[in-house]
């Protein structure tokens, strides 16, 4: 395997590998464990009749005919079953004799700011919203798009789309107008669900200006509902837009709620690809609802009476959409849902929430346990995290320090960490230990899960060999599968299915173990990974030459000790650029890709060079380019049209500001 991220992990990897350090299930936990000793045999035995059991955890209104038909590489599971997934996250839980039952402990950025809403009251925010997109004529099938910050309104609009049949398109509220803009278009939302802003670092940022801004490039969106979170002033178009508080709020508190198609979409993620231009990856109803309840019942071994469970990310990935929202409500589970960063009210906080509300599970991404683990083990040691009894961790490789960190400060020694693989395509975790069966590894996220087929493969598709690396491939549909892009069906095919015939092809590397146990190491394309979010380098690049300064961008990601990898960009620039003015740009083009994509995507460091380095054929050579900001020795240069372009790029890096830990 030659140019991947993943060679990176190289050094602490083999160390690891040869230390073979591996932690049996406690023996209290797996006596008790939701998953027992046979069930990846029982699964194996017959994949389909283990799924078709999972799915009757679920309230279907009309059983499935059949489980799944698959015409490669389009799927359909529970063909002909019909389900509403809003009742299912929801009503049925208060029919159940659970109403009672909390659904999410809120916690708000600011000290005490908190709110408590049970399933019963779940059950009426829900219907209610769902009664006011209907008054603003939302059918089944038309497109939503939610962008908001973390607020319970979030997930309740969420299910009232879903109740409707109408799939979201949530949007992380971090991207820019322009960035929304594009989603909303692409997915031809007509309907924008947000708020006036929301708290972050402390401070009240706004959210409803974006909108404003985004919608002079949407002219048929015909309304936006507006939750007010933070009440700063925003602009009004009368003519557009609601506040949720009155318009949502006069609505009746029940919702006769229609039962969909298993194959009804659910909802378009956007996610970042090897092209300037986001994918939508369409995800249906039934199938995702069946592995978001099973994965979050099975990994994560949740008893609904009891656990209080904790994914700290955003609703805006599909890691809040499966296991903030879908997973966890299908299963009746009590959640918190934390709006702000971890250091909000001081670097203890996470462990202030954990302490007060007795987490019990713990889910989060290698990036924060890094970054806590910069803050000293002292926080955590300060207060009582003996409720915890399972830690989780998903989004990027996680480094064996990390890792072992997190099972000695946080699970104090006692709690299985599950290291679970998956992306927003796969809509659900396929790969990770089971508590209670699998013993787990620093680094680690051992095998595929019950009914789920994967192998790592060599360039020609052929299966390696315990101890050697390749791609990971899925030989299997599953039923959270992604149903495709949107609008898109040639890159879907292109994407993921024509690299290894009849496989899926994830795009990242993976390595077996001499016991044949899985590592995942990062992405083998030109997808970054920084602080677990997906970036793509093409719409960094795309971003950065539609600055009227610039003539050329190559944008590569460089490892980096706690986001993983970072945003490293070297730029040519029209006309002559002197001493300060060149800082000056530098900083401008920062900015500049901030407010054209994200903060999230803003280069930690940019180069500015006469140059760039090409091969012979006029292809810019990433991978060298990756070696420099790694400050990695070069080697040979031979086939590059001008090598001594490369050599005075090195030495510039070598001596340039903003490199690793220069922040
Ligand atoms: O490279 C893999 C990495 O994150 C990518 C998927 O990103 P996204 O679609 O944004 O979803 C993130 C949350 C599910 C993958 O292609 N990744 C995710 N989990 C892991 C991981 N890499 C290593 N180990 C993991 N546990």
């Amino acid at each position: 395997m030659t140019d991947t991220n993943a060679e990176q992990s190289g050094p602490a990897l083999s160390a690891l590998l040869q230390e073979r350090r591996q932690f049996a299930p406690p023996p209290e936990l797996a006596a008790a464990a939701n998953a027992q000793p046979g069930i990846y045999e029982e699964a194996a035995a017959d994949p389909l009749a283990w799924w078709e059991r999972q799915a009757e955890h679920l309230q279907w209104e009309r059983p499935w005919d059949q489980v799944l038909q698959w015409d490669l590489p389009y799927a359909k599971w529970f063909v002909g079953g019909k389900l509403n997934a809003s009742v299912n996250c929801v009503d049925r839980h208060v029919t159940a004799g659970n109403g009672d039952r909390v659904a999410f402990h809120w916690i708000g950025e600011p000290e005490n700011d908190t709110r408590t809403i049970t399933y019963a009251e779940l059950q009426r925010m829900v219907c209610q919203a769902a009664n006011a997109l209907v008054e603003l004529g939302v059918k089944a099938g038309d497109r939503v798009a939610i962008y908001m910050p973390m607020v319970p309104e979030a997930v309740v609009a969420m299910l009232a789309c879903a109740r409707l049949g109408a799939p979201h398109s949530v949007i992380f509220g971090g991207f820019s107008a322009e960035a929304l803009a594009s989603r909303i278009l692409d997915a031809d939302a007509r309907v924008v669900i947000t708020a006036d802003g929301g708290y972050r670092r402390g401070t009240a940022s706004a959210l409803k200006p974006s909108v404003d801004l985004a919608l002079e490039q949407c002219p048929d969106v015909r309304a936006v509902l507006v939750v007010r979170r933070t009440g700063q002033d925003v602009l009004w178009r009368e003519e557009r837009d609601h506040w949720w508080h009155e318009l949502v709020e006069r609505q009746p508190d029940t919702h006769q709620a229609e039962a969909f198609d298993a194959e009804q979409p659910l909802y378009i993620m956007y996610t970042s690809g090897t092209t300037a231009k986001p994918k939508g990856i369409l995800h249906t109803t039934g199938g995702y609802l069946v592995h978001t309840s099973a994965t979050h019942r099975l990994v994560f071994d949740v008893k609904p009476e009891t656990d209080v469970f904790w994914t700290a990310a955003d609703i805006g990935w599909v890691t809040g959409h499966s296991y903030i929202v879908y997973g966890p409500l299908a299963n009746g589970v009590t959640s918190v849902m934390y709006e702000g960063t971890p250091d909000a009210g001081g670097q203890d906080r996470w462990w202030r929430i954990v302490e007060q509300y007795k987490v019990t599970i713990l889910y989060t991404a290698p990036t924060t346990i890094r970054t806590l683990m910069k803050w000293g083990e002292e926080l955590p040691a300060a207060h009582d995290l003996s409720s915890l009894r399972l830690l989780g961790s998903v989004g990027e490789p996680i480094n064996p320090e990390a890792w072992m960190w997190y099972r000695t400060n946080i699970g104090r020694d006692r709690c299985p960490i599950v290291d679970t693989w998956w992306q927003t395509e796969t809509g659900g975790i396929l790969i990770s230990p089971l508590p209670g069966i699998t013993a787990t590894k620093p680094g680690a996220a051992m095998r595929p899960l019950p009914g789920i087929s994967a192998d790592v493969v060599d360039n020609e598709g052929a299966s390696v060999a315990n101890g050697e690396g390749g791609y990971l491939v899925i030989t299997a549909p599953w039923p959270g599968m992604l149903r495709g892009i949107w609008g898109d069906p040639e890159r879907y095919q292109d994407t993921y299915w024509s690299r290894f015939a009849g496989s899926y092809f994830a795009g990242d590397g993976a390595k077996r173990d001499d016991d044949g146990d899985l590592w995942l190491l990062g992405r083998v394309d030109d997808v970054m990974n920084v602080s677990g979010h997906r970036i793509s380098t093409a719409e960094i690049e795309h971003a950065l030459v539609g600055h009227p300064r610039v003539a050329e961008a190559a944008v590569v990601g460089a490892s980096d000790p706690t986001t993983g990898q970072a945003v490293v960009a070297f730029v040519t620039v029209k006309g002559e650029i002197a001493g300060e003015d060149g800082e000056a740009l530098v900083a401008e083009l920062r900015e500049h890709v901030a407010t054209t994509i994200s903060p999230i995507a803003k280069p930690r460091q940019i180069l500015l060079t006469p140059d760039l380095p090409k091969t012979r054929s006029g292809k810019i050579m990433r991978r060298l380019l990756r070696d420099v900001a790694e400050h990695r020795d070069l080697g040979d240069v031979t086939t590059l049209l001008d090598s001594s372009v490369v050599q005075m790029i090195d030495d510039k890096m070598r001596t340039a500001p903003g490199g690793a830990g220069d922040e």
